[in-house]
């Protein structure tokens, strides 16, 4: 077994994303939640089952009794120093319906970093009163740092990544991937689907994860559609390639429209430009999905967004039976649950609990 308190950060460092993936788990399951790499289908199929269980066990007063007494013993840090309100909700949300106590840090201007204490030291502190870490930074990488300092710590707690700089954002990929279960569960599944990811592709982690976690479906092709400049990067193309994927790339989303089973659209991240007003010179008119879209796709297309948006996505669209985004917002509540009962060895108590009571 591959133990991250075995290898040094340098030797570490050095190897490649799948290489790195059997240091995030245990025998038998996720330690840490860094990367989308470490999500194969059987787990992409137990998280969505779970949390469907979960989601159905909340319903009742005594279901959600018995949830939340699940991890009453435990407490989670919420280390978020850049702007989130979604990622962030959802997982507080999810840690307080099994239960979990919660503490954040979400300012660092008003944390010891502010008086130069380092990243890792806040982390060793975090972990020294908290069971979890989430995190979300702008620095990529730090999420998978903090996992291998913990690893090789007095207090081995888990750590999931809830977004790292452009790289990753694996949790937003997860409810992605069960908001597309549930979409098409009387319609064959995620199998065979096409999915056209839309906008800006380049600097968007949550296309970069998901694109990923698609590869282990059968037969799922990938569309990116973007300006050149915002096109997506070489590095997860590489990873189609070598994982035989069909992926094609495109500037007309229009023509992209009527073969798309899902429509992934997303909003410019400016935050990351390198010069100022980059993006603002970047035309994406035609990036965007307004009613005039509507007519385009097939009656069972969905249209997903990781959110918060922009101008990319007309408000009138959100009223068409097509637009699931709000709902995959709730998504990421259960599947951040499902996550982290399953991180805990909470998932087995969970489905004995459903089938003992009977749940639909
Ligand atoms: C995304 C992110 O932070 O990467 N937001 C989210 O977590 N739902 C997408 C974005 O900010 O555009």
């Amino acid at each position: 077994m591959a133990l991250l308190s075995d290898i040094s950060w340098e030797a570490f460092q050095a190897l490649s994303p799948d290489a790195k993936v059997p240091y995030f788990r245990d025998a038998d399951r996720e330690q840490h939640v860094i990367v989308a790499q470490q999500f194969d289908r059987a787990r992409l199929d137990a998280l969505g089952d779970l949390a469907t269980r979960i989601r159905r066990i909340a319903k009742t007063h005594a279901g959600m009794d018995d949830l939340q007494s699940l991890l009453s013993h435990k407490r989670a840090m919420l280390y978020f120093s850049q702007p989130s309100t979604r990622t962030f909700l959802s997982f507080c949300a999810a840690c307080e319906i099994l239960g979990l106590k919660l503490g954040e840090v979400r300012d660092t201007s008003i944390s010891s970093e502010f008086k130069g204490e380092t990243q890792d030291d806040s982390i060793r502190t975090f972990s020294s009163y908290f069971d979890l870490i989430i995190m979300r930074s702008q620095i990529g990488g730090l999420a998978e740092r903090s996992a291998w300092l913990l690893s090789n710590s007095e207090r081995p707690i888990p750590v999931i990544n809830a977004g790292s700089g452009k790289d990753q954002h694996p949790t937003q990929a997860l409810l992605d991937i069960y908001t597309l279960q549930r979409s098409f569960e009387t319609n064959g599944g995620i199998d065979g689907k096409r999915v056209v990811f839309v906008g800006d592709l380049k600097r968007g982690r949550t296309v970069r994860s998901l694109s990923v976690l698609l590869t282990q479906y059968r037969d799922v092709e990938q569309c990116f559609v973007a300006p050149d400049a915002l096109q997506i990067g070489e590095d997860i193309q590489a990873i189609l390639r070598a994982r035989g994927v069909r992926f094609s790339l495109s500037d007309d989303l229009r023509a992209e429209l009527p073969a798309a089973d899902a429509v992934y659209m997303t909003r410019v991240q400016n935050e990351w430009d390198t010069t100022s007003g980059e993006s603002a010179r970047i035309d994406i008119s035609a990036f965007c999905f307004g009613e005039a879209e509507l007519p385009l796709l097939k009656p069972s297309a969905v249209i997903l967004h990781p959110l918060p948006r922009r101008e990319e996505i007309a408000t009138a669209v959100d009223h068409s039976p097509h637009a699931v985004y709000w709902r995959q917002m709730r998504n990421g509540m259960w599947i951040r649950a499902a996550l982290i009962a399953t991180l805990f060895r909470k998932d087995n108590p969970i489905r004995e609990y459903f089938e003992s009571n009977g749940i639909e």
